[in-house]
């Protein structure tokens, strides 16, 4: 994963640094490890300036507000290929600088081609996969002189998916292409603009051109041309005008994003209910879509995953839909035995881009005739696009790396979904609950403004013991759990293992010694097997915090219980998750980590 932005300007400006800044910041959310910016000169000179780092050090440090020029490219990398050094930073240099490309995806044989460019005397720099492809146009580009053909015939050696943009000194435009990672492309007054992320192309103009997989596009900054790279058939497809709001992000006085949006999540579900409460066709569709279904499949990856382990029982129990959560990274392995017409596949992405998720679309859209849905927060996301109808969850733009308001209006999304579905068939509990929901806004409210020294409190006992741990979860709790145990892991950098409790006596249950923590997630209507697996770990001398609302069978058993305000059964996960965020945050401030950019990882995965 990473994100790539290359604008060309009518003629050589002195904005193009600030311009290329701008765009990055966009990006960073892609990939932090190294960014890289380049610029390309009238005279057909090029600065090239990029390394490991944050991206805000690395515009300090390599002063790129100075940046000139009439065309320019960014890069944000999140390292797969190569350790995040300078050579493997992006855009690069072809072998003798008169190219400079950038890309975002896999390339998968980059080894093999590594081999092949050397023994045919090209200059490799680095071990990254991005550089293969602007090695494999210039093995092209020398024999041709040509973009469109040589990118045509560039593309037949790569293998992946990527998105990719670059250009040559002795052409006055730059290129794009679109082979499986998202990407957009802007058209202003006196530039034009590819960029994988929407967002940033928003900031300069509204008028997009929706690029398909499969689009080679060559532009300066007045016009376009799009060819199907495998045909090289002229692709007619006018701008539209943009409406997506885009919203900047601002910590207004919280110390980091992370907990500026636990506290969002009570405003950003008020608002989704009153979305979901004006779009009352849409969300009838879309239920009549899963009514229809012979099998509705969740399909998500990480904590959207467990927002669809959570949906899964509300739909189960409130509508008598048979939905089954499935891990994207696993569905064609296991699940993906002939879809039919009657089969849904509904996705679960906040940013949707995924592409373990895309990874799943893609054959379906190609071969079968199974209806594909999603539940996404960013409006016109690949995910989306590929959507034959979108809910969008509408937590507003997160920009903490882990996913926390996301996550709770995606609960909210299937809790109304579900509800309502259950209420069109006169299942009394559905009914029960439909006629509730605006109590959860309130319920979250309420449990960020008691439980906060609490959690401050268990996450000093966590750092203090400097341990792993677990966080067990049963019935409606088991996404809570694993959701639970993925942001400590996320922000504490410590192994949390998130499990279903009932598994824990199977083998797990020997790691426990004195004081040996866990944190259990439980609703009191599961009780009758909570209590048993309370019990197993606190005989053996663990230390069992239960998050709760109030309930003295809990209190009786357990050596702690986090008491959240009391709700309805299908509430729970919706107060318990929140305890959970903020013993996370709170470990990862005590710990001296940065929780809105944990290390090694990035906030949209498009890579296997
Ligand atoms: O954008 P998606 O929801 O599809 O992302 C899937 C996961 O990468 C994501 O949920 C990840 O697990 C969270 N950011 C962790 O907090």
């Amino acid at each position: 994963m990473c994100g790539v932005f290359g604008i060309v300007y009518s003629k050589e400006t002195d904005k193009l640094g600030d311009s290329l800044i701008k765009g990055s910041r966009k990006l960073v959310y892609r990939g932090y490890d190294s960014a890289g910016f380049a610029s390309f000169k009238e005279d057909g000179s090029t600065m090239l300036r990029k390394g490991p780092g944050m991206l805000e050090d690395i515009i300090k440090s390599k002063n790129i507000s100075e940046f000139s020029g009439k065309r320019g490219i960014v890069q944000l990398r999140w390292a797969t290929f190569g350790e995040p050094n300078e050579e493997n930073s992006q855009p690069h240099y072809d072998s003798d600088k008169d190219i400079i490309g950038a890309h975002n995806g896999n390339i998968v044989n980059t080894e093999q081609l590594s081999e092949q460019f050397k023994a045919e005397g090209m200059t490799i720099r680095g071990t990254n996969d991005g550089e293969m492809v602007v090695h494999a146009y210039e093995k092209f580009y020398n024999q041709y002189h040509d973009m469109k053909k040589s990118m045509m015939k560039a593309q037949t050696l790569l293998k992946g998916d990527y998105a990719f943009v670059c250009g040559n000194t002795e052409l006055d435009k730059l290129m794009a292409v679109k082979m499986g990672s998202s990407l957009y492309m802007g058209i202003g007054d006196d530039f034009i603009l590819c960029s994988s992320d929407l967002g940033s192309i928003l900031q300069f103009t509204r008028n997009i051109v929706f690029l398909k997989d499969g689009d080679l596009v060559i532009y300066d900054d007045h016009e376009y041309h799009i060819y199907d790279i495998h045909t090289g058939k002229d692709i007619t497809r006018p701008p539209e005008e943009c409406n997506i709001k885009i919203e900047e992000a601002n910590l207004v006085g919280y110390d980091h994003y992370m907990i500026k949006e636990i506290h969002e999540q009570p405003k950003r579900v008020q608002e989704l209910l009153n979305l979901l409460a004006n779009s009352q066709q849409l969300v009838k569709n879309f239920i009549e879509t899963l009514n229809q279904a012979d099998h509705v499949y969740l399909v998500a990856s990480g904590t959207s995953y467990h927002a669809s382990i959570v949906g899964a029982y509300y739909l189960n129990h409130l509508a008598e839909i048979h939905a089954v959560p499935v891990l994207a990274g696993y569905f064609n392995e296991y699940y993906n035995i002939s879809p039919t017409a009657k089969d849904v596949i509904l996705c679960v992405s906040q940013s949707g881009e995924t592409k373990d998720v895309i990874n799943v679309i893609n054959p379906i859209l190609h071969n079968t005739s199974a209806k594909i849905i999603s539940m996404v927060n960013v409006t016109g996301s690949s995910i989306a696009q590929k959507s034959e109808l979108v809910l969008n969850v509408s937590a507003g733009l997160e920009t903490s790396v882990p996913a926390t308001k996301s996550y709770t209006n995606q609960l909210f999304t299937f809790l109304y979904v579900a509800a309502l579905a259950g209420k069109m068939k006169n299942l009394d509990k559905a009914n029960e609950i439909f006629t509730q929901l605006e109590k959860i806004p309130g319920l979250i409210q309420e449990t960020i403004d008691t439980v906060k020294e609490e959690c401050e409190d268990i996450a000093a006992l966590l750092v203090k013991r400097d341990s792993d741990l677990y966080c067990l979860g049963y019935g409606i709790q088991y996404g809570t759990a694993l959701e639970g145990a993925l942001k400590i892991k996320e922000v504490y950098y410590k192994h949390c293992e998130g499990m279903y409790s009932s598994e824990f006596k199977h083998g797990p249950l020997s790691i426990v010694d004195k004081n040996y923590p866990i944190l259990f997630p439980a609703s009191p209507a599961d009780d009758h097997m909570v209590i048993s697996h309370i019990n197993e770990i606190m005989v053996r001398k663990g230390n069992v915090i239960v998050i709760s609302p109030q309930y003295k069978g809990y209190a009786k058993a357990a050596s702690r219980v986090v008491v959240v305000p009391d709700s309805d059964h299908y509430f729970v996960p919706f107060s318990t998750v929140v305890v959970l965020q903020l013993i996370a945050y709170y470990a990862s401030i005590l710990a001296g980590l940065n929780p809105d950019f944990p290390r090694n990882i990035s906030k949209t995965l498009t890579v296997d």
